[in-house]
């Protein structure tokens, strides 16, 4: 079935939903989600969103924060841009109806928490649910506006391009890409749809499952990152994956964070004899920056042999932990642990991407038609480590941003004459194979993740990242061979999205041959500011077609 829209969202997060309410406005927008419209990354979100709002604070501040946490990669007019502009975005969610604390303190609007790096409180937090807050009040907003459809279970798989070569006698000089919508796969009917639209905007948030341990939901499989690859974008700066120290470590407990506010509030990672440890790494002890604390963890728990760290928040009143730690506390006592009383069990796990499909500062990718907003994309905010709580907050700018620049154009676009958009080509898995070698999707997966976590993981080395290479490559050619004899499933199309990820931020890794912000490699300890204060980018060798080509991009092997 064919759907015409105005813009086209893929992804139902903080970035999407905020994109699609503003988009609104000016046209209709279709938002397209893999599962239900909550099951997003936004919505296990817990600290919450950076801003200047505190008196001893200000914008040169939390720009200086960012900027050192970036470590040298963040682009310094975006992060001027994003600090400048957070106070705004923030009472625009407060006007959406988030139910942000509020300061007890006379004139002061939000309470303010603190995370890692910050030199200020500056967090604005819907007590340790700020994303869950969020989400909802977004929802309903976009389920109340006409202009808005929202379709779930619908997954995007693979980007309608059309692809020019410009040619200067038989030589390629330049190219041009312009995206068309995308091909959706709607479940659990197994329908192909084609979405087409003057924009579309990837707003598919992460790929932390990409490792064996994240705290991210089963949704984060890097789905936009392989579509925009496949399709020609630059991606850049993969390499920086951003670990939280803090994950709950329980047989029972999957992907459970244990909030930086934590440690913002007091909290002192331990050994298991009780024995704090951060001193001996830095300063600032456990309110360092996340790719410090996390290496140190790493470290203290390679040294003993422990499973796990502890975090003590012991000290503080029972009842203030109650109400700041609502969610935290509930989380923690079904598993038998008193957080007012126990010290938490926690690891460190893959958390967010720092790097991500390559955007201007209006959200555009190198392809024209196609925007990126939120984790998928590399704004050049967070360089090589992003600061606590900058995230949604990045999310709700390049939103704003974005669809400003759509909104200006919209009027030309609708004039231009669409393509002809072939049907799905159905390039991944079998609609009605009755076929099945299912063990191969479960097997590649686990082994991918275990393949990331153990060789590219918080710390690297020049071997590990070869061998890697070499067998995620193998294990693509694997997925390939059998796809004949795979029914088409979300999962095996996830698969091949996650598989593509891994094998890109092995590249990224590779080439990075120094140690900065997340990335940290011990064959090349230090940072090397004359060969490398710059993006690593990966690219997709051109479709070569004179005559302009349109169709899914995944027509040509990657
Ligand atoms: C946390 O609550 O620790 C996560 C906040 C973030 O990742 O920015």
């Amino acid at each position: 079935m064919e759907h015409q829209f105005d813009f086209l969202v893929i992804g139902s997060g903080i970035a999407g939903l905020s994109f699609a309410l503003r988009a609104a406005r000016h046209g209709t927008v279709a938002i397209v989600t893999k599962k239900d419209k909550l099951e997003t990354s936004t919505n296990y979100a817990q600290g919450g969103i950076a801003s200047v709002l505190g008196r001893d604070d200000s914008f040169p501040l939390h720009i200086e924060d960012t900027l050192n946490a970036g470590d040298g990669l963040c682009h310094p007019d975006i992060v001027e841009h994003v600090v400048r502009s957070g106070p705004d975005r923030i009472r625009e969610l407060a006007d959406y109806g988030v139910p942000f604390n509020r300061s007890p303190v006379e004139g002061l609007e939000f309470d303010l928490g603190r995370e890692g790096g910050h030199s200020r409180n500056r967090i604005v937090h819907a007590h340790d649910m700020t994303g869950r807050a969020v989400e909802t009040a977004l929802v309903s907003a976009a389920e109340n506006n006409p202009n808005i459809h929202i379709y779930e279970n619908h997954l995007a798989l693979d980007l309608i391009v059309e692809h020019f070569a410009i040619k200067a006698g038989s030589i390629a000089v330049r190219h041009r890409d312009v995206c068309w919508g995308a091909y959706i796969l709607e479940s659990p009917r197994m329908e192909l749809h084609t979405f087409l639209a003057h924009a579309v905007v990837l707003c598919t948030g992460g790929a932390g499952k990409v490792y064996l341990y994240t705290s991210n939901p089963d949704v984060a499989t890097g789905d936009g990152l392989a579509m925009a690859y496949r399709a020609g974008a630059c991606l850049a700066n993969l390499e920086f994956v951003q670990f939280h120290p803090t994950c709950l470590y329980h047989p029972h407990a999957k992907n459970f964070l244990i909030s930086e506010a934590v440690r913002g509030e007091g909290g002192r990672l331990i050994d298991r004899r009780g024995k704090a440890f951060m001193e001996k790494y830095h300063p600032l002890k456990d309110l360092a920056f996340r790719d410090v604390v996390a290496r140190a963890i790493d470290t203290e728990m390679k040294q003993s042999g422990d499973d796990c760290v502890f975090l003590d928040i012991t000290h503080r009143e029972p009842d203030y932990l109650k109400t700041r730690f609502p969610n935290i506390y509930q989380k923690c006592h079904l598993l038998g642990i008193d957080i007012t009383k126990d010290p938490i069990p926690v690891v460190p796990a893959a958390h967010y991407i720092c790097g991500g499909i390559v955007t201007d500062g209006f959200g555009r990718t190198t392809l024209e038609n196609l925007y990126a907003v939120g984790e998928c994309a590399c704004t050049g905010l967070h360089g090589a480590n992003r600061l606590a709580s900058n995230s949604l907050l990045e999310a709700m700018v390049f939103a704003y941003e974005s669809a400003f620049h759509c909104a200006e154009h919209i009027q030309q676009w609708r004039k231009r004459p669409v393509p002809e958009i072939p049907a799905c080509p159905i390039p991944m898995g079998h609609l009605n194979s009755i076929q099945s070698e299912m063990v191969l999707i479960a097997h590649n997966w686990d082994i991918i993740r275990r393949l990331m976590w153990n060789y590219v993981g918080i710390v690297r080395t020049d071997k590990r990242l070869e061998l890697a290479l070499t067998h995620i490559r193998q294990i693509r050619m694997e997925i390939r061979e059998h796809l004949p004899n795979i029914p088409l499933s979300n999962d095996l199309v996830e698969l091949q999205d996650l598989a593509l990820v891994a094998e890109l931020i092995i590249r990224c890794a590779i080439q990075r041959k120094e140690s900065r912000g997340l990335h940290y490699n011990l064959d090349h300890p230090r940072k090397n500011d004359v060969a490398w204060r710059q993006d690593t980018v990966v690219r997709r060798r051109q479709v070569e077609d004179p005559r302009g080509v349109v169709g899914a991009a995944n027509n040509v092997p990657t």
